[in-house]
């Protein structure tokens, strides 16, 4: 167990959306339904579900404003305390991250990408998290088309580098958008350059802690969806929502 730090929680919940146009000409991506709730919903519960008492939602854009009636102080989630920030540009998933600096301070974090949604619950993966003291810990899945997100290269057991969106992905193995870190992910956010795609990445945020060797991994049981990839995988993440249920069939918060 670490020195009394605690597990904090981010969502971030901004960007254009523009992969779900015209779904999101005039609303956030976050706002849209995935079967019987708003898709921020998830990564609220699966927060929740993993422990988190604390968190921060950082979103953008006209409609960041549709989030404070729709989840309100946070305490039909489970939270003790939910905090708001608001990313002026689209500048990144690392970028978002940066404003929750003073809310972390120097707690850990479990970093959620808005869209992500999973069948199960991340309270072994946090619990391993707060056994390993320091460093990150990212959470794998396999996906039938690596090359639209931040593929895994392992070494044995050992991650020795992550690529983000490979034209030639070297394994089917990827990282989602689930990140446990330390609080020196906010120098590591600080130090970055902006991608091809003009961002702030994540992956090289990633990358950072897997060159110290303070990277390590669990593989995800049960579903990932990534519900703004593209409109397919949007309507998959439906799918499988009603199918299956998500975080272990979790009710209407
Ligand atoms: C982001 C990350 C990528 C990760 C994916 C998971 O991609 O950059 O590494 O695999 O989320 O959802 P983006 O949504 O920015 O395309």
């Amino acid at each position: 167990m670490t020195s009394g730090k605690k597990l904090k929680g981010v969502v971030l919940a901004g960007g254009t959306g523009s992969r779900l146009h015209p779904l999101t000409s005039v609303t956030n991506k976050h706002l849209l339904p995935v079967y019987d709730r708003p898709m921020v919903y998830y990564p609220l519960q699966t927060l929740a579900r993993a422990g988190v008492k604390e968190a921060m939602l950082v979103t953008g854009g006209q409609n960041a404003g549709d989030f404070l009636p729709l989840i309100g102080d946070g305490s039909r989630f489970g939270f003790e305390r939910l905090q708001y920030a608001y990313q002026h540009e689209a500048g990144g998933i690392a970028q978002a991250l940066g404003l929750a600096e003073p809310f972390v301070g120097d707690d850990d974090v479990l970093v959620i990408l808005g869209d992500n949604i999973i069948e199960g619950n991340l309270g072994a993966a946090a619990a391993d998290f707060a056994g390993q003291d320091q460093g990150a810990k990212l959470v794998l899945t396999r996906v039938d088309t690596p090359e639209s997100y931040g593929v895994v290269e392992l070494d044995g057991d050992r991650i020795v580098g992550i690529e983000e969106k490979p034209t030639e992905p070297k394994s089917n193995l990827i990282a989602t958008g689930f990140y446990f870190y330390d609080a020196a992910v906010f120098r590591y956010v600080k130090e970055l350059k902006p991608s091809g795609r003009g961002e702030l990445e994540i992956t090289d945020v990633n990358n950072h802690y897997v060159r110290e060797g303070r990277m390590t991994y669990t593989v995800l049981d049960g579903f990932w969806a990534d519900g703004g990839e593209s409109i397919d995988s949007y309507l998959e993440a439906i799918n499988l929502v009603a199918a299956r249920g998500a975080n272990d069939r979790a009710p209407l918060p």
